[in-house]
């Protein structure tokens, strides 16, 4: 652990940190581009992340995040969520944590006011607008669920490539990046906007914790080599 690195952190007033799949992955959650065991390495995103997809195949995309859901409802939060959560616990009002994670593991460590800019894989919301006579407790059953009546289908509350982010944590992840002395981005390829961009209006210090190269490295004022989970808890410790 670097010195100075850690010395941004005890000095830093306002923390930003935005994560990505890289954070949960010594929870078992695979990533999306890591080269063998990425999810878009097997799985074409075209086919599951897409409004379009969903149209077109319900069962299938409905299936493949039922899949999803089961496989994240059985694993655990680490080293490295923990620290974050402790920090904020120890330090209110300090840290404002930006997540593109739909795993819901930070909230499961116990972390407050989590920005999911990508949503919550674990929540539902309807296909189309909604009717008076959609009520998502009454669905009925199916791969996927759709409301008796007008037949409107449930589909996970994640965001899918081509849609807009959640406007309000978007704008809130915005203003916390503008406000902080050091935004912590960890566990990110960096790929994806606008959460990405975050890190490029960072006013403060950068500092990326990442064992691999992201497309981010340029906008960063250090680059920590290591992962989430041995290096966030040497960060924030006091
Ligand atoms: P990626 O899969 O693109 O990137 C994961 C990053 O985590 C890579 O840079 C890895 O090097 C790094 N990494 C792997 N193991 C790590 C560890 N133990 N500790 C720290 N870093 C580690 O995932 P995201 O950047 O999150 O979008 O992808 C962004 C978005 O693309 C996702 O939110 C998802 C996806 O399509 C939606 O679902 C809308």
């Amino acid at each position: 652990m670097s010195d100075e690195v850690w010395g941004w952190v005890r000095a830093a007033k306002r923390i930003a940190v935005l994560t990505g799949a890289g954070m949960s992955a010594e929870s078992g959650v695979p990533t999306f581009r890591d080269a063998q065991t990425g999810l878009w390495a097997k799985f074409d995103p075209s086919q599951l992340a897409t409004e379009e997809a969903f149209r077109a195949k319900p069962s299938m995309v409905w299936d493949w995040y039922a899949f999803r859901r089961e496989m994240i409802a059985k694993v655990e939060p680490n080293a490295g969520h923990k620290a974050l959560a402790d920090f904020a616990l120890r330090y209110p009002g300090r840290l404002t944590l930006i997540t593109q994670n739909v795993d819901g593991l930070h909230q499961r460590a116990g972390s407050r006011h989590v920005l999911a800019l990508h949503g919550n894989i674990a929540d539902d919301k309807w296909l189309d607008p909604p009717k008076a006579c959609c009520n998502a407790a009454a669905a009925v059953a199916g791969s996927p669920p759709y409301c008796e009546r007008c037949g409107n289908l449930l589909r996970p509350d994640v965001v899918w490539f081509g849609e807009p982010l959640p406007l309000r944590a978007l704008a809130a992840a915005e203003e916390a990046a503008r406000a902080c002395d050091l935004m912590l981005v960890v566990g990110t390829s960096g790929v994806v906007y606008p959460a990405a961009g975050l890190a490029r209006t960072s006013a403060g210090k950068v500092v990326i914790v990442n064992p691999h190269p992201s497309d981010l490295d340029d906008a960063a004022d250090a680059v920590l080599r290591g992962t989430a989970a041995q290096l966030l808890p040497q960060l924030l410790e006091d």
